[in-house]
C-alpha cells in the first residue's frame, strides 16, 4: 500500500504569484497597470464568492481589479453592450464573465463577443482553436494549473496514459489538449463512457472533472496514478455524501453540523492507491485564480507592453 504525495495547490499557486509580481513590477515601470474585471451576473452563490476570490487576488497582486455585478433578469443586449465598453476601454486587459450565466443569456454568444485578445479565460472560439493547434497564449486557467500542478511532479509525462473524466469546455475538453501537447496518451470520458472504471483504472493520470462529489471511488484508481480532483463540491450533513466522507476533521465538522468541501473523487481510498493526489480545498481551486492572474499580465504585456 502506497500513500499519495500531496500536490500542494496554495504553494504552487503562491509560485505562480511570485512570477506574476515580477511581471506586474515591469509594466508598472512603464506606466502600465493590468486591468481585470469580473462580470458577473444573477446570484449564484459559489459565482459570488469565485468572482470575489478572483477581484481580491487581482488587488493584492497589484492589479486594477474590479468586479461588475448585474441582475439575473438583465437582458442579452444589455450584456453584449456591457462587453462592448470593456473591450474598448484600454484600460481593461482582461475580461472574465463568470459561468454559468442565467439560462435566458446565450452564453456562447457572449464568449464570441469579447476581444480574444483580453479572452483571459481562454474560452473564446479563436483562443480554442489555437489551444488546439498548441499556439495558444492565452490558455484557459483550471487547465493551466492542472497542468503546472502536473510540471511540479518532475515526472515526464511523456507516454503516459491520460484519462480525463468530464468533457466541457472549461476543463475537460482543453486539459486533454494540452495532456496531447505533452505527449500523452489521452482518452476523454463521460457520463456515456462503457466500463468506466475499467478505463479509469488504466490511468496513468486521472483526472477527475465531472462535478459529481466522491464519483471516483479507490477500485477505478491504478496503484500508483497521479490523481487531479477538479471538483468541488459543498457536502451539507444532511446528504446521503456525508456518509461517504472518511477525513477526521471533515467527518467532525459534519457531525458539528457544519457543511465541507468535497472532490470529485473519494480522497481517502485515493490517498491509499495514488503516488499524487491534490487535495479538495487547496488543490485545483487556487491554481485556477493564480493563472488567471498570470493570463491578465499576459495580456496586459501583449497588449500594451
Ligand atoms: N465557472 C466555473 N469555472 C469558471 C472559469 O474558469 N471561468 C469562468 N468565467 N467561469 C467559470
Amino acid at each position: 500500500m502506497t500513500e499519495a504525495r500531496l500536490l500542494d495547490g496554495k504553494g504552487i499557486a503562491a509560485d505562480v504569484e511570485r512570477e506574476v509580481r515580477t511581471e506586474v513590477a515591469q509594466l508598472l515601470g512603464k506606466g502600465i497597470v493590468p486591468g481585470l474585471v469580473a462580470v458577473r451576473v444573477g446570484t449564484d452563490p459559489a459565482s459570488e464568492v469565485y468572482v470575489r476570490n478572483k477581484a481580491r487576488k487581482a488587488i493584492e497582486l497589484g492589479f486594477r481589479g474590479t468586479q461588475e455585478h448585474f441582475p439575473g433578469d438583465m437582458s442579452q443586449p444589455e450584456l453584449m453592450r456591457v462587453i462592448e465598453r470593456l473591450n474598448s476601454d484600454d484600460e481593461v486587459d482582461g475580461i472574465l464573465v463568470q459561468l454559468p450565466l442565467p439560462p435566458h443569456i446565450d452564453s456562447e454568444a457572449v464568449l464570441r463577443s469579447i476581444e480574444p485578445a483580453k479572452d483571459v479565460d481562454g474560452f473564446h472560439p479563436v483562443n480554442v482553436g489555437l489551444l488546439h493547434l498548441g499556439t495558444a497564449t492565452l490558455v484557459p486557467c483550471t487547465p493551466a494549473g492542472i497542468m503546472r500542478m502536473l510540471e511540479s511532479t518532475g515526472e515526464s509525462l511523456r507516454g503516459m496514459h491520460a484519462v480525463v473524466v468530464g468533457r466541457s469546455n472549461i476543463v475537460g475538453k482543453p486539459v486533454a489538449a494540452l495532456l496531447l501537447q505533452k505527449d500523452c496518451t489521452v482518452t476523454i470520458c463521460h457520463s456515456r463512457t462503457r466500463e468506466l472504471p475499467a478505463v479509469t483504472r488504466q490511468a496513468d493520470i486521472l483526472i477527475a472533472a465531472l462535478g459529481r462529489p466522491l464519483f471516483v471511488t479507490g477500485d477505478m484508481i491504478r496503484d500508483g496514478a497521479i490523481v487531479i480532483d477538479v471538483g468541488i463540491n459543498r457536502i451539507e450533513p444532511d446528504s446521503p455524501d456525508a456518509a461517504k466522507i472518511r477525513d477526521e476533521n471533515k467527518s467532525q465538522l459534519l457531525r458539528s453540523g457544519k457543511s465541507v468541501l468535497a472532490g470529485d473523487v473519494d480522497f481517502s481510498a485515493a490517498f491509499e492507491k495514488a503516488s499524487w493526489l491534490t487535495p479538495v480545498p487547496g488543490g485545483v481551486g487556487p491554481m485556477t485564480i493564480a493563472m488567471l492572474m498570470k493570463n491578465t499580465v499576459t495580456a496586459a504585456r501583449e497588449r500594451r507592453g
